[in-house]
C-alpha cells in the first residue's frame, strides 16, 4: 500500500529586530515555543549603544522614511507562508529596519503576525506602519509585550500564539 502523503503545513519564520534585548527576548521565547526558524535583523550601519545617538537617529529616519540598509539576507523566504514579525516600538512606529526588511521581499499572500515590546505606548502604530508596507499580506492579530515584562512574557506568548493557531 502507498503511503498517504501528509500535507506539509506552511512553514514559519520568526524575524525581529532588536536594539537592547527586549525584543530579542521575546523572540527566543515565541521560537522556544513553536520550534520555528528564527533570524535576527542586522543593519549595515549599526546603531549606536549611547540612547541620545540612536534616538536621534531613529527620529531622522522616522521622519524620512528612511530604510536602513540590511545584512540580513533571507535566499528561502518562499518557502514561508508565515512570518511572525517583531519589533520595538520608536517613536510610536516600527523601527526602520523591520521596515527596510518587509520592503525588500514580495510578501503577497503571506500571513504576517506582529509582534512589539515598548515602553508603555503598546502596539501603537507598528501594525499600521506594516500594513502600509505590506498591503498584499493577511496581517494576524497582533501582540504588545511591555518592556519589562518581556523575559516574563512566556504565558501571553503562548495564548497569543494559540489564538492564531501558531501553537497547540
Ligand atoms: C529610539 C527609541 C524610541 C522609543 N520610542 C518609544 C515609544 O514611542 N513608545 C514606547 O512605548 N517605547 C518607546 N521606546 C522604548 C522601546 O520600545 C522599548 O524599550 C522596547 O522594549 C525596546 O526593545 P529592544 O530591547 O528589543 O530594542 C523607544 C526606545 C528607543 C530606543
Amino acid at each position: 500500500m502507498p503511503e498517504t502523503p501528509t500535507i506539509e503545513a506552511g512553514k514559519t519564520l520568526i524575524v525581529y529586530f532588536s536594539w537592547s534585548g527586549n525584543t530579542r527576548a521575546v523572540a527566543n521565547i515565541i521560537q522556544d515555543l513553536t520550534g520555528c526558524d528564527i533570524v535576527e535583523i542586522e543593519v549595515e550601519e549599526p546603531y549606536s549603544s549611547v540612547y541620545n545617538e540612536v534616538t536621534a537617529r531613529a527620529r531622522q529616519e522616522l521622519d524620512n522614511d528612511i530604510r536602513p540598509a540590511l545584512v540580513t539576507r533571507i535566499e528561502n523566504i518562499d518557502e514561508y507562508d508565515t512570518l511572525i514579525v517583531g519589533t520595538p516600538i520608536w517613536s510610536s512606529r516600527l523601527a526602520p529596519p523591520v521596515k527596510s526588511f518587509l520592503a525588500k521581499y514580495n510578501l503577497t499572500g503571506k500571513k504576517i503576525a506582529p509582534f512589539c515590546t515598548h515602553g508603555g505606548s503598546g502596539i501603537a502604530q507598528s501594525v499600521n506602519n506594516i500594513r502600509s508596507v505590506c498591503p498584499n499580506s493577511e496581517i494576524l492579530q497582533s501582540l504588545a509585550i511591555s518592556s519589562s515584562q518581556a523575559e516574563n512574557s512566556r504565558s501571553n506568548v503562548e495564548r497569543w500564539l494559540r489564538s492564531i493557531d501558531l501553537a497547540e
